[in-house]
This record gives structure tokens, C-alpha cells and sequence, in this order.
């Protein structure tokens, strides 16, 4: 009863992290548990349109980015669906024509591993469902973000919104290593509406992956201190996100991004991902913080850019600061605006 073609589409989001995962062991297994607030700007749209095969002993698809084939990703899509077969053993049954595109330009040092790895797995889920009409919508989403882990680690968490926690946690009922869940406990309003803009700094390749970056986690001597330091840090943004205490939130955010540098800057072989711009932007935020009381923050990823995290009612004063003192720092004067979004949608 396997359909004889069809076409679907998902958009999935990006999705920043406010505890980091940094470290994991086989296959794609944090380290430690993250949290991360989904976008709703950033996104990638995947259409992947599929037709039964003769031969069935081989994975088979074409890769077109932007509208143009796009043979160096085909890697990366085989290695995933050599790993994800087993979980879905329809996928050497069809030539698949899998189309992407981002909606946030072409190589903005805006990783779209995240986004693109939950909407192709969202896809692949919607082909599953047309096999298993029955299937419950929160099996539907746990399997995609399954697949995702597999595809990126921190893909796992773009699936929902608007607070996605990956990562086993006494503390935290029906969290997973596997996948990731809707934050369970209350958040207060402020941050359903919460602002990031993602200041791009610096737009080229970055000198060392996040997969060499994770691996250097082993054998790392501050690893296992770094691990608790974030199982930590989940149980202490619980009270921090119920209440909407800022001022305990920024603390928190900003050591998380600083820690996971100093992870790459203390690792063997060390590297350093920050660019002499990122650290005039982190400067001038605090100058500003100090100087006006804005409750505006930064965050960073394994790259240069900069992300602002900051309550809505203080957009217009931000994006006024952003615009006299910070864009001169971006390359291009590029920034991207961007806020808490509600996780993927089928289109
Ligand atoms: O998902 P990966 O393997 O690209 O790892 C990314 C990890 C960070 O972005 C640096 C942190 C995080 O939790 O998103």
C-alpha cells in the first residue's frame, strides 16, 4: 500500500540555544541536556517530491538548493539517510527530488544545518504518515525530531516551539537524550515574544566545524565541570523563566555563550571561533546595558555572529542601538531580525 508518488513540504526553524550543548557520543547523544528558543524568521522550506523505483538496493535522490543542484551536500543527506533507514524502511523504495531554500541569505555564517535537517526529516515524517494514517501527532513530532538528532544534533530542537529542551534531566519530566520536548513548566509572557536579532559578523567558513569542535569535548579537562555546570544551569532557569526575572536571565545567557567559547579556546588542538568584531559588539552591549538599564543580551553559537536576545517593548530602543552603534561592526552592515517562533509547519 505504498503510494506511487506524491510531493510534500515543510518549513522548519532555526533555533538559538540558551544552555549549549557542546560534546556528545555515539550516535548524535548530548553530553548534556540544552535548551533553545525556536525562531520564526530564520527558517528553511523543503519540498521533497518522491516516485517508486524499480531497483531498490540503493538510496536515490537529487539535492537542489535555491533552485540550483547542489552536489556537494549529497554527502551529508546520504550519510543521514544511512542512518535514518532503519527507522523508516520505505526510503530505498523511491527516487526522492528533494528543493531547499533559506530564507536568511546565501552563506550569512547563519548555520541552516538546524533548520534544514527538521524540515527534510519532517518530510521524510510525512511520507511515514501517509503509510501510518493513525499515527498521534505527538509520535508524529517525537519521531521527526529523532531523525533530525540524527541528521544535526541541535535540528532536534527545531521542530517545536517555542522553548525546546533535548537532553535526559532528572529534573525534567519526559526529557530525552533521543529527542526534544516542549519545555513542560511555565514561562512567563515575556518570553513568548522575546526579540533576537543575529548581528552577522562574519560571513565566511568557519575554521573549525562544530563536529571537530564536539569531539574535542573528549578527553577535554574541563568537560565534565562544563556538563554540570549546564545540567546546573536548566534547573536554575526553571524559576528564572516562570518569573521573567531579566536581570538572572541575562546572567545566565550570556555565561552560557561566554563558557561555550572558553570550551573551544581550552581545547586541544584550541581554537577560537570569535572575531575581534564580536567582542567590540559584547563591549558595547554591557557599555549600554550599564548605561541605560535596556535588559538587552547577547548570545553566540559555534561562529562569529552575535545574537541579541532582548523583551519585545524594548524592540525599538535595540534596533535604534543596533543600527548607531552596532551595524558598523557586521559585516555589510547586515543584521537579521528575528523573535520566538512556534516551531515547523506544513505548507
Ligand atoms: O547541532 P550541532 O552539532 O551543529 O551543534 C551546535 C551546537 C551549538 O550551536 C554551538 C549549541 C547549541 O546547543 O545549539
Amino acid at each position: 500500500n505504498l503510494p506511487k508518488n506524491g510531493k510534500v513540504s515543510w518549513k522548519a526553524p532555526s533555533n538559538i540555544a540558551l544552555v549549549k550543548y557542546w560534546g556528545k557520543r555515539p550516535v548524535q547523544i548530548p553530553a548534556n541536556p540544552s535548551i533553545s528558543f525556536t525562531l520564526d524568521t530564520c527558517a528553511t522550506t523543503t519540498s521533497v517530491s518522491f516516485e517508486r523505483k524499480e531497483k531498490k538496493d540503493n538510496f536515490s535522490f537529487d539535492l537542489f538548493f535555491e533552485g540550483k543542484s547542489k552536489d556537494d551536500f549529497k554527502p551529508k543527506i546520504q550519510t543521514f539517510l544511512e542512518r535514518i533507514e532503519k527507522y523508516l524502511p520505505f526510503l530505498k523504495e523511491y527516487h526522492f527530488i528533494i528543493q531547499t531554500s533559506n530564507s536568511f541569505p546565501h552563506s550569512s555564517g547563519i548555520a541552516s544545518s538546524a533548520s534544514g535537517m527538521a524540515a527534510l526529516s519532517l518530510c521524510f515524517m510525512d511520507i511515514e504518515k501517509q503509510l501510518f494514517p493513525s499515527m498521534e501527532e505527538n509520535v508524529f513530532h517525537a519521531k521527526a525530531s529523532y531523525l533530525a538528532r540524527l541528521g544535526s544534533g541541535s535540528a532536534c530542537r527545531s521542530i517545536k516551539g517555542s522553548l525546546v529542551q533535548w537532553g535526559n534531566h532528572a529534573n525534567i519530566p519526559d526529557s530525552s537524550d533521543l529527542y526534544g520536548v516542549e519545555y513542560p513548566f511555565g514561562v512567563n509572557p515575556v518570553f513568548k515574544s522575546y526579540c533576537d536579532t543575529i548581528l552577522l559578523v562574519h560571513k565566511g567558513q568557519k575554521q573549525v566545524s562544530s563536529t571537530v569542535g564536539h569531539q574535542l569535548m573528549h578527553g577535554h579537562q574541563y568537560a565534565q565541570n562544563r556538563f554540570q555546570q549546564a545540567f546546573d544551569n536548566l534547573d536554575k532557569l526553571k524559576p528564572i523563566l516562570a518569573s521573567g526575572d531579566l536581570e538572572e536571565f541575562i546572567k545566565l545567557v550570556e555565561s552560557e555563550a561566554l563558557t561555550l567559547h572558553a570550551m573551544m579556546m581550552t581545547s586541544m588542538p584550541y581554537f577560537m571561533l570569535m572575531k575581534p568584531d564580536t567582542l567590540q559588539i559584547i563591549n558595547k552591549i554591557w557599555a549600554y546595558r550599564e548605561a541605560t538599564k535596556t535588559p538587552v543580551c547577547f548570545t553566540l553559537d559555534a561562529g562569529a555572529n552575535v545574537h541579541l536576545l532582548y523583551p519585545e517593548d524594548a524592540k525599538e530602543k535595540v534596533l535604534e542601538f543596533i543600527k548607531d552603534t552596532l551595524a558598523e561592526h557586521c559585516e555589510n552592515g547586515q543584521y537579521i531580525h528575528d523573535k520566538v517562533g512556534e516551531g515547523a509547519i506544513k505548507i
